[in-house]
Parts: C-alpha cells; structure tokens; sequence
C-alpha cells in the first residue's frame, strides 16, 4: 500500500484554464459558486469524462476520426496526444471563437499540429457544414466518432434537429454519436435547480442564452426519427454512479454535494448503424 494516496480526479485539465485567462475574480462569480453549481460542474466533469473514455475505446477499435461539434475549449488534443495525434481530430465551432482559440493555442505553445484540423462553422446559418469538413479532409469512407456537448442547450431546436439529421445521413458505417443536452427546469432535482439558474444567468449575461431544453424521450425521438437505428440516453444518475460513486465513499476525487447530475447535460448516445 502506497502511504500516500494521489487524489484522482474524473478530469484532469489545467490547459483550458490556461486558454480561457479569465480575471483574477473568476472564482467569485455566481456561476462559479463552488456550492450552489456542484451538481452542474459534476455534469459537466462527468460529460467530458465520458466523451474521452468513449473516444479512448473507439481509438482502441480502430476508429481514427474524430469529430467535435462546437468544441470551445476542448483541449483532448493537447491533453491526451497519446491518443489525439494518432487521430484526425475535427474541431468544428463558430469561426470567431475558433479563430480566438487557434491564437491562443499559438500564443501558449501548443500550435496546431496537421492532425487537428479546425473548422469555422456556423450551427444556425443554414450551411452545409458537412462539405467543410470533407474539405477539411475528413473522409467519408471511413468510420468516425462525432460528439456535441454543451452545445444543443445555444441553439434552436431547428438547427438541432438539422444537424442531427446531416450526421445520421452523411456520417460512414459504424459512426458513433454521442450529445448532450439539458433537460427542461420542472425535470430537474431540487437540489439542482439553484446551480442551474445560475448557469443559465450566466449564459443570459455573456449574451449567449439557453434556448432548447429536451426531454430524454424528445431526444431519443428526435434520434431516430432522422435515421440513428440505435439511439441510448446515459442518465445523469448513471453518470454519477461511474464517475463519483467512489469519492461519495470518502475516497477518490472530492464528491459534489450533490452527485445526481440531473441538472447538468445529459448525453444521449446515439450509435448510428447505417
Ligand atoms: C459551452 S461551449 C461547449 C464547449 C465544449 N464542447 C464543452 O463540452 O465544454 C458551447 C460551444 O458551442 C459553440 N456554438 C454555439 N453556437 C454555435 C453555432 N451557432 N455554431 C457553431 N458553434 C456554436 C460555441 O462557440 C462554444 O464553443
């Protein structure tokens, strides 16, 4: 028995925090409270733990595309090279955020290596996405993992839906989707309704709102009526079974409050069979 335990975490990444450089205060804004928004960072730790243990299996398998639709401050690339550079990693988001991010990621150190191709994409104006990321080099003869988190929740149900439907249409054999998305506020736990208004204050103010919210049956629905022949919904609860249960016990990672996740994105995975 080691005498000294390391702590593990669900997530190690200090390089978005490098990326993003927010003020000195960041710590003291209402959507950082460490209490009130507990069971909403848990989501969004577990979220992310789960795309890259998703990510890591496909890899395993062979898959070697990787598709993240509005990735923002996605840093796997950076973090897990080990696993990223032997991928083609798409980075799909609004061209001005992107073009933010690529500065910084020059300004840190990290550059933009051949592997990680960034494409500039507008979700809501109608475009044909697919075709940039096939001019991007993506290769639509071969098998991919595409994930969306954190994003459904900024645009309209339309777009959502349009989105959805270009990747079950166009995306090669053996493809796996995998999304969040928010569940509407009268789904949510008690105890997680506090942090979730906080996130959606936050939001309101940065002048990006939340605008769609799904239930599990919506979107599994949605899933399958644009052509996904396998559509699962993973729980919050679920989630935090895997992801917390150990530190809930005392041991691991320091537990959020409140480990249910309701509150927070709720992936549904969709494993498209075409
Ligand atoms: C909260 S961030 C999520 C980032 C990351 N995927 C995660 O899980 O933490 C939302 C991302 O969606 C992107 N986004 C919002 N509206 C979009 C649109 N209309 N088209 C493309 N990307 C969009 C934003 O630029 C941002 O990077």
């Amino acid at each position: 028995m080691p005498l000294v335990q390391r702590r593990r975490h669900g997530i190690e990444d200090e390089i978005g925090l490098q990326l993003a450089a927010p003020d000195d205060g960041w710590r003291r804004r209402p959507d950082m409270d460490p209490h009130a928004t507990s069971g909403y960072r848990a989501a969004i730790v577990a979220r992310a733990r789960f795309i890259e243990d998703l990510v890591a299996e496909q890899a395993g398998r062979g898959v070697g595309q990787y598709v993240i639709l509005g990735a923002g401050l996605d840093t796997f690339a950076q973090r897990r090279p080990e696993i990223s550079s032997r991928l083609r990693v798409f980075e799909v988001d609004q061209p001005g955020p992107q073009a933010w991010k690529r500065q910084r990621l020059i300004e840190l150190g990290f550059g933009v290596p051949e592997w990680l191709r960034l494409v500039p994409v507008d979700f809501e104006a109608g475009g044909d996405w697919w075709e940039r990321l096939a001019a991007a080099g993506f290769d639509s003869g071969q098998p991919a993992v595409v994930v969306s988190t954190g994003v459904t929740m900024y645009l309209t149900k339309d777009a959502n839906a349009a989105t959805l439907r270009q990747i079950a249409g166009l995306a090669p054999p053996a493809s796996t989707l995998a999304m969040t998305f928010l569940l509407p506020t009268e789904l949510l736990d008690d105890a997680d309704r506090p942090g979730l208004q906080a996130a959606e204050r936050g939001a309101r103010a940065a002048a990006t709102p939340f605008i769609s919210f799904y239930t599990p049956d919506e979107m599994l629905a949605l899933a399958r009526e644009v052509g996904f022949k396998d559509a699962q919904h993973v729980s919050g609860t679920v989630l935090a079974e895997r992801y917390f249960a150990e530190s809930s016990r005392g041991r691991g990672c320091p537990a959020p409050s409140h480990t249910t996740g309701h509150a927070g994105p709720h992936p549904a995975v969709c494993q498209a069979v075409w």
